[in-house]
């Protein structure tokens, strides 16, 4: 081949290397661009997220909340879900609670919690109760979705009990609830704190059992609410009465208020006090009654203690049809508000005695000491025994302390789900 053949060859090559160069090029901008166009923002998201993606994120955690890890979730998104904190359901020892709705049309009632310092190891403490309280589940308890831990923020967010409190329909509004109605309530109630005692791997004591922390769905069932808090939030410090104890004066047991040996006997009185109220349709101490000067318990146990409860439950307004699960109920509270812890029953088995499958003993006087003036210290037994009705031949039973079934498992921290980092 000639010198020049030889050149025109190599410059022929050069110039398609050349052209082949600049058109794979443009290929690779149009397709960068084609990719900018349509994922773009995923690909490069901005530096604040737009409302479109907070969506997003919102619809993924919400389909989260169907499982049963409790979600963490952000200022900014509570702050959104609630109006900025525009409807208030109302407050108590812990804080405000405030109505939201999340962009899936979920409802949740937003508890903004007083709290003090925010240390690494309070956080790791919050986060571990709150694992525990968002994964103990029960047809009668209100479901914890998530809690907010930030500098500025502490809350817990639960589902919305579209009929409120208990309180609501036994001392404020329209007496609506009729007596079948207020004992199926008790019973649901009563369901609730035995499975909080006797079924969760940690027994967990409420320490506030009372009508405002009963909560009611649509169809009026009962759901236990804020078990778990006085652990949480130090009840201590948040709940003073007047005599420096725990829980709220008038259902607080005696022990809580006396610094005696505190076990989950202490939910039982409350329960009585609570079914003395649902009795009743008052609350126990009430000044603007004139015939209730007396506290309701005691007037309930000189009635049946001289065999007049027909009397009372025609002051109380209860129907004859009514006569026998009232007579029951009083039972129960009695037995519920006995002094000494030992001497009250296991909620399993005041759920039992609600349903009339146990029979009650008849109840001694629980005010004993309120008429001596005399208070001891008492030893904590594991083992009571009652009569079983429920069998045929009408046998003794032991219900002892220690069976306790395990169900709910403890959840490990890294269980919490991030609601702002799965979108
Ligand atoms: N999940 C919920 N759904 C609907 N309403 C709620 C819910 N939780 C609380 N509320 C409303 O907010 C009110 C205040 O509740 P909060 O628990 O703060 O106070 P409390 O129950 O009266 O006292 P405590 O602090 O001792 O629990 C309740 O009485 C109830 O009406
Ligand atoms: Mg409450």
């Amino acid at each position: 081949m000639s010198s020049v053949e030889s050149t025109e060859s190599t410059e022929s090559t050069g110039s398609t290397g050349a052209i082949f160069i600049v058109v794979s090029m443009v290929v690779i901008i149009v397709k960068i661009s084609v990719l900018y166009y349509f994922c773009g923002k995923r690909i490069f998201p901005s530096v604040s997220p737009e409302p479109q993606f907070m969506t997003l994120t919102m619809d993924k955690f919400l389909t989260d909340m169907e499982r049963e890890k409790p979600i963490r979730f952000t200022d900014q998104q509570l702050r959104i879900a609630t109006d900025n904190y525009s409807n208030l359901l109302g407050s108590g020892g812990f804080g405000a609670v405030y109505k939201g709705i999340f962009s899936n049309g979920t409802i949740v009632a937003v508890k903004v919690l007083l709290y003090g310092s925010s240390d690494k190891r309070i956080e790791e403490q919050f986060k571990a109760e709150v694992s525990t309280i968002g994964r103990t589940h029960h047809f009668n308890l209100v479901r914890l979705y998530g809690f907010c831990f930030e500098r500025n923020l502490r809350a817990l967010i639960y589902e919305y009990m579209v009929n409120g409190s208990l309180d609501r329909y036994l001392f404020h509004q329209n007496k609506t609830l009729g007596f079948e109605k207020l004992h199926e309530i008790a019973v649901g109630t009563a369901r609730g704190i035995a499975y909080l005692h006797e079924e969760c791997q940690q027994r967990i004591i409420h320490y506030d059992i009372k009508p405002g922390n009963i909560l009611l769905d649509r169809n009026f069932n009962p759901k236990v609410a804020d078990f778990g808090l006085a652990k949480l939030c130090n009840r201590e410090n948040t709940h003073i009465t007047m005599s420096g104890g725990r829980g709220t004066p008038g259902y607080a047991a005696p022990e809580l208020w006396m610094s005696f040996p505190i076990t989950h006997k202490c939910d039982v009185y409350s329960f009585g006090i609570l079914l003395f109220e649902i009795i009743g349709r008052r609350r126990n101490f009430d000044v603007n009654l004139p015939e209730s000067q007396e506290w309701f318990p005691i007037l309930v146990w000189k009635k049946v203690d001289t065999g007049q409860l027909e009397e009372l439950t025609i002051a109380c307004g209860i129907d004859e049809k009514d006569k026998e699960i009232t007579e029951r109920m009083v039972k129960v509270a009695l037995f519920c508000v006995q002094y000494r812890p030992e001497s009250r029953p296991i909620m399993s088995v005041v759920v039992k005695m609600l349903e009339g499958s146990l029979e009650i003993p008849d109840p001694v006087n629980p005010f004993q000491h309120l008429m001596d003036g005399i208070f001891t210290a008492h030893p904590v037994p594991t083992s009571q025994s009652y009569t079983n009705t429920s069998t045929s031949s009408g046998s003794c039973v032991m219900v002892t302390d220690s069976s306790i079934v395990c169900t709910t498992p403890i959840m490990r921290r890294n269980e919490i789900e991030l609601a702002s980092s799965n979108g």
